[in-house]
């Protein structure tokens, strides 16, 4: 099994994730890290703890991290996700209870206990992580590697060019890549892709399993509005890539690419990835200093991912 760390702003797409990595025979959750995003801190951790019981999940420690991002000023994306950070999704409240200690003292537990490597799969803004990795640096040795959902080789999602968890908050993205640990980016361009047929997703919301019921409806709440601002059924099963990424690398292509995150100006939150075949060119024009090379996924097997997920 792959022992994992799920850093979460569950958010509809982190639901999906956690349901399918804890019903997944070869992830073991260590623990869930809690940060703002999708929705407020608050709302985050009891989404969590309401999912867990949706899993049938055995007992897994969960803990509230960073309520706002470590520079840009704390947003809501109740537009998106509905003030619950689970849409149109109600879930009765959950017995569960968040561990009394701070994300990032349980992520820090959790690896130093670990006689494993783990690996950090965030799918949030990535304030927990940084914290963690400025706080405890050498933890790096116990750390497999980061697989994040986040960024992107082309479009943005929450500006033209950058993608939500990134946007959120930049400067954590920024240091987490500079931890000097190897690390996965499974971005919008895959994340897009991956999705569950609108047929296969009522029948899932009409079914007799009760966790089947919640998937169901939790992949009908996902719409994209276009032009015309009318509800489009998307269906993407959106975080739980990362979590397909892991048990199923083979369906992804992926190369090893400089990445950057601009800091600046309109591009604030982009990941700028180098796919020129001369790297290095920018020797020529400066620093490349902030550049780290990271595996990215540029496309993936989609209808593959969306039957692992089922
Ligand atoms: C990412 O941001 C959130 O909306 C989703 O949960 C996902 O992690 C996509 O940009
Ligand atoms: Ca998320």
């Amino acid at each position: 099994t792959i022992p994992v760390i799920l850093d979460v702003d569950t958010g509809v797409d982190d639901a999906l994730a956690i349901l399918f990595a804890v019903a997944h025979p070869d992830i073991e959750v260590l623990g869930i890290s809690c940060v703002a995003g999708n929705a407020s801190l608050e709302r985050v951790v009891e989404n969590t703890l309401r999912i867990l019981d949706v899993a049938n999940a055995p007992e897994i420690p969960v803990a509230a991290g960073a309520r706002r991002p470590l520079i840009s000023p704390a947003r809501s994306a109740s537009h998106v996700h509905g003030e619950s950070g689970l849409g149109t999704v109600h879930l009765p409240p959950s017995s569960r209870t968040p561990e009394p200690v701070n994300a990032v003292e349980l992520m820090r537990r959790l690896i130093t206990d670990s006689a494993r490597p783990v690996t950090l799969v965030a799918l949030a803004p990535q304030t927990n992580l940084a914290l963690l990795l400025r706080q405890y640096p050498d933890l790096a040795e116990n750390i497999e590697r980061i697989v994040f959902m986040g960024g992107s080789a082309s479009v943005g999602n929450a500006t033209a060019v950058a993608e939500f968890n990134v946007w959120h908050d930049p400067e954590a993205a920024a240091i987490v890549l500079d931890a000097g640990i190897p690390t996965f980016m499974y971005g919008l361009d895959v994340f897009n892709q991956v999705a569950i047929d609108r047929e296969v997703a009522t029948a899932l919301e009409d079914g007799d399993s009760a966790a089947g019921r919640v998937v169901g409806a939790l992949l009908t709440n996902r719409v994209a509005r276009g032009e015309s601002s009318v509800a489009e059924y998307t269906g993407l099963i959106g975080d739980a890539g990362a979590i397909c990424a892991l048990v199923d690398p083979q369906a992804l292509s992926t190369r090893m690419l400089p990445v950057r995150v601009e800091l600046q100006g309109y591009g604030r939150g982009q990941t700028i990835v180098d796919q020129r075949s001369r790297v290095g060119e920018d020797t020529l024009h400066g620093s490349i200093d902030s550049w780290e090379v990271v595996e990215v996924t540029l496309d993936v097997d989609a209808p593959r991912f969306a039957a692992l997920f089922l």
